[in-house]
């Protein structure tokens, strides 16, 4: 097929003063497009609307980014008879060919890559390093699944039979709803949306209502890699409005979703009920929260186990599914890693991403805040207050880094998905209660453990349940191929993202034999 093979795109590199340089020149350049109206994308066209939206910074929140037209019912409907009219012709396009699309988005998007990263870095309040590793993630997902199509692409012939011949094959659903969450825009968007075009389907995309601009980019990465019109629709607005309708729609065949356990149980239950004219059972790819946990054993290498906790407990303010939001110190080791995890904790600096000496800056909105703040107030009361950071002047919505010990599993933070900067500390009498605590949520994304004990390690492997499992190293950070991401129990279907069984979700198999 003339492609090398798959490999992971590199990271940002600080030491070259190219790449440091191409951030402050790439916000500026993306701060001129500042109050633009974006338009939706239907059937290959610009469609206006009249209501808009503002999309703004979360660490000023008066910079307005730009205005979002908004979609209803009436636009989500127009997107989903776009997509059923494309469906015919996409299905019966060669694999390569639509592999070929994919390929040609990914390299659109490396020329790019500091501009997708500056509007991350504005419209969500990324860090330099986490909004550049997730456009990475997403030319990862393009490489990737356009590699594993050709690969599911050929059928296969099955059995020996004499005077038969069978032909394995898969194809694809039909019209994929790709509904996405606002903490990795580009990445997990452009993952469901690759994915489902390049198994055939013909894709209606709502980004989150906190990142519309990231998500308008993915619609030019698709426009400008010549995609026909009709397999790729932008169609952001407010979930109350036109999100039940979309998932309820009866042309609609898949639905790919990340985001809450609230929003993907709801997705769930109403794509369920079979709606007049539908014509296929629907199928939900549903990944949702975590609660995830990290184990320190009394031997554990603190100098590698205290770093690694605050960046998977705080990177990107703690707003990654995967985050570590307890971590679970044995009683022998549990003063000296406390200690150690404070005095770090406190050399952390907080402000707007834009200045890369911050390294922790505001949570997504107003909502966030209020919730993460009324956690902490529930933590205070459930254990002892072990750090709680600075918060910036202004009118960022910012909350303090705060690490609360003394908590104990039946504790609400030890249970519930808190999705901000607020780590929990556990004291365990054992390994073996560590682990028993470390499962005790219904989440179960992410753990990891630190340990120094190849009985320990084995022990972990074999009973710390999660979907992603992390042995002497961070939790966070999940990289296409090599780590297949996505939870089991409540926190997701198991259909791992960025591995070798994801576009199997989006397709159904055929048989077909001949008597010959
Ligand atoms: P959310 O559930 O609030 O929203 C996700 C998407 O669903 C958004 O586009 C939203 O507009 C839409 N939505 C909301 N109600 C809807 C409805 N009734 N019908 C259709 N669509 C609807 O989640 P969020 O706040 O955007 O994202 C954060 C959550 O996502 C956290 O719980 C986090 O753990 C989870 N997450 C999981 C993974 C994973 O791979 N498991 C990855 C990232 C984020
Ligand atoms: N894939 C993301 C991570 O691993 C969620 O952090």
């Amino acid at each position: 097929d003339g492609l090398p093979p798959f490999g992971n795109e590199p990271m940002v590199d600080f030491t070259r003063p190219d790449h440091r340089a191409a951030f402050p020149d790439a916000l500026a350049r993306v701060r001129t497009q500042r109050g633009k109206t974006y338009p939706l994308f239907i059937n290959g066209k610009e469609v206006l609307t009249a209501e808009l939206m503002p999309t703004v910074n979360p660490n000023n929140p008066s910079e307005v980014l730009g205005q979002i037209c908004q979609a209803g019912t009436k636009e989500a409907g127009d997107a989903v008879a776009a997509a059923k009219a494309a469906f015919p012709a996409w299905r019966d396009t060669d694999p390569r060919t639509r592999a070929d699309y994919l390929l040609k988005a990914a390299l659109i998007a490396r020329t790019r890559i500091f501009d997708l990263s500056a509007w991350q870095i504005l419209e969500i309040g990324k860090q330099w390093d986490q909004a550049y590793a997730d456009v990475t993630e997403a030319i990862d997902f393009l490489e990737y699944y356009a590699r594993e199509m050709m690969r599911l692409g050929e059928p296969q012939r099955l059995g020996h039979a004499p005077g038969e011949l069978n032909h394995y094959c898969y194809e694809p659903r039909g019209v994929a709803a790709v509904i996405a969450p606002w903490n990795f825009p580009l990445a997990i968007s452009t993952g469901m949306a690759a994915a489902a075009i390049v198994t055939g389907n013909c894709v209606v995309y709502k980004p989150s209502g906190l990142t519309p601009i990231v998500g308008w980019h993915l619609a030019e990465l698709f426009r400008e890699a010549r995609l026909p019109d009709g397999v790729f629709n932008y169609v952001p607005g407010r979930s109350s409005v036109m999100g039940d309708y979309l998932v309820d729609h009866p042309d609609v065949s898949l639905i790919a979703f990340t985001g809450s356990l609230e929003t993907g149980l709801r997705i769930n239950e109403r794509a369920a009920r079979v709606q007049p004219g539908q014509a296929n059972v629907k199928r939900v790819i549903c990944e949702m929260g975590g609660k995830n946990a990290i184990i320190i054993d009394d031997d554990a290498d603190l100098d590698e186990a205290v770093p690694q906790v605050l960046s998977s407990a705080f990177g990107f303010q703690g707003q990654k599914c995967s985050a570590c939001s307890r971590v679970i110190v044995l009683d022998a080791i549990h003063d000296r890693f406390v200690a150690r995890l404070v005095a770090m904790a406190r050399a952390i600096s907080v402000g707007p991403p834009e200045d890369p000496a911050h390294s922790m800056g505001a949570v997504a909105d107003d909502n966030a805040m209020k919730r993460i703040r009324e956690y902490i107030e529930i933590g205070k009361t459930e254990g002892q207050l072990l750090h709680e950071g600075p918060v910036p002047a202004g009118t960022g919505y910012y909350v303090p880094m705060t690490i609360i010990g003394g908590i104990r599993p039946e504790h609400c933070i030890a249970r519930e998905e808190i999705f901000g900067p607020v780590l929990a500390v556990m004291r365990a009498k054992d390994f073996d209660e560590a682990i028993q605590w470390a499962n005790a949520p219904r989440f179960a994304l992410t753990g990891g453990v630190f340990s120094r004990s190849p009985e320990h390690l084995a022990k972990a492997r074999r009973e710390f349940r999660v979907g992603n499992l992390y042995l002497n190293r961070g939790i966070t950070g999940a990289l296409v191929e090599r780590q297949p991401f996505g939870g089991s129990r409540m926190s997701g279907g198991g259909t791992k993202a960025g591995g070798p069984d994801y576009l199997l979700h989006f397709m159904d198999p055929r048989t077909v034999t001949e008597n010959t």
